[in-house]
């Protein structure tokens, strides 16, 4: 017997990201080929008639699996039913606009649809934010649903930074993607963040080795090693965000849509080759303060991100983390200066 559709709530479902991820997450992709899916997309009016032309256009892929596309610029009859919510509308900077702006804006979005989830949305629901300042944003959806949904079900899209850690490693060393595991990325998503290969392995002629040994072999030694992670690779990373809208004229699309159907796929069917990275809920790991939503190692099993604890950090990578950190913790001040959280 065919299981009941998962309810999923996409927000800003009329923009890039929206259009690049309805179609993946109707063929399956997202949930898997067996789960049948029910839409819910969220537009402010501006939106509507771009979400309403995807969902056209769903209706003519006659997707298998697509029980219903529902639209609505009510976040209450959007989030009603949610099981699965991606947070993808937000609010960009515009010409002359402070962080402070920025962060108010964003409050305004993502105070009111944190209250509509706790209000609306199934009892099990998680949602991960995409819109940036995601991490951030994800804090003050948490802080707004709190009395009804625990805040560790709310987490943001880091993902992306995750895939192009591995992209840029499996291109320096000349190996596939699939043959890097170990990778994480701590902190905030924005240029602060810590891209970590410590931890990190590549499979060479057949075994597991460290993907620090791997580029000292590669670079000449492990002071190139070292040089090549600090001076281009962590940048890279870091600000491969700034470098595609520099190149493609706006931020990436069909990436920040894969990572985000990657991420709800390794939160709910589990992460069966070692972990990912993610922005999740702090309770004080690494001594990252509690509350902070940030990027860290993390593993599933199916019922929700979970902390990889116990990794050595060396003072290199302490001190990267703790910068990252600081930046997480001044947005927080400044949100709730604006008392969004
Ligand atoms: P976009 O401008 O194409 O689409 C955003 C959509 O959100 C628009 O259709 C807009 O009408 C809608 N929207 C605005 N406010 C809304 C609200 N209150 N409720 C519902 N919908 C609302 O932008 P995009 O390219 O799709 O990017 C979306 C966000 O994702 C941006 O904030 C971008 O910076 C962010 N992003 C994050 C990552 C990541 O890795 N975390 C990567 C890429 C982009
Ligand atoms: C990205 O990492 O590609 C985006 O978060 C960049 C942005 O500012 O939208």
């Amino acid at each position: 017997m065919a299981s009941a559709p998962v309810t999923v709530t996409i927000t800003g479902a009329g923009g890039q990201i929206g259009y690049a991820l309805l179609f993946r997450i109707a063929a399956g992709d997202m949930l898997g080929p067996e789960c049948p899916v029910r839409l819910r997309l969220l537009e402010i009016p501006q939106g509507m008639r771009a979400a309403e032309g995807a969902a056209l256009e769903l209706q003519d892929c006659a997707f298998p699996l697509l029980s219903a596309v529902e639209l609505s610029d009510d976040a209450r009859v959007a989030f009603d039913g949610c099981e699965v919510g991606l947070l993808v509308g937000a609010r960009p900077r515009g010409p002359g606009m402070e962080r402070a702006d920025l962060l108010q804006a964003n409050a305004g979005i993502f105070g009111p649809q944190g209250v509509a989830i706790a209000a609306s949305a199934a009892p099990g629901v998680r949602a991960v934010v995409v819109g940036n300042p995601a991490n951030t944003n994800a804090l003050i959806a948490a802080a707004a649903a709190s009395a009804d949904v625990p805040a560790d079900r709310f987490s943001a899209l880091t993902r992306l930074d995750h895939n192009r850690a591995v992209g840029q490693l499996a291109a320096e060393l000349d190996v596939a993607p699939g043959d890097i595991a170990g990778v994480a990325i701590w902190g905030n998503h924005s240029a602060s963040q810590f891209p970590d290969v410590s931890h990190a392995t590549v499979v060479r002629d057949g075994d597991r080795m460290p993907v620090t040994e791997a580029l000292a072999a590669r670079l000449g030694g492990a002071a190139a090693a070292t040089a090549w992670l600090d001076d281009v690779f962590i940048p890279r990373v870091a600000r491969r965000g700034a470098e595609i809208i520099e190149v493609r004229g706006s931020s990436s699309v069909a990436s920040a849509a894969n990572a985000a159907i990657e991420h709800v796929r390794s939160e709910r069917l589990g992460t069966a080759d070692g972990w990912t990275s993610a922005a999740v809920l702090s309770r004080g790991e690494y001594g990252v303060p509690e509350g902070l939503v940030c990027s860290f190692p993390v593993v599933s099993d199916g019922t929700g991100y979970r902390i990889v604890e116990g990794l050595d950090l060396d003072a290199r990578a302490r001190g990267r983390i703790d910068a990252s950190v600081v930046e997480l913790a001044a947005e927080r001040d400044a949100v709730r200066s604006l008392g969004a959280v």
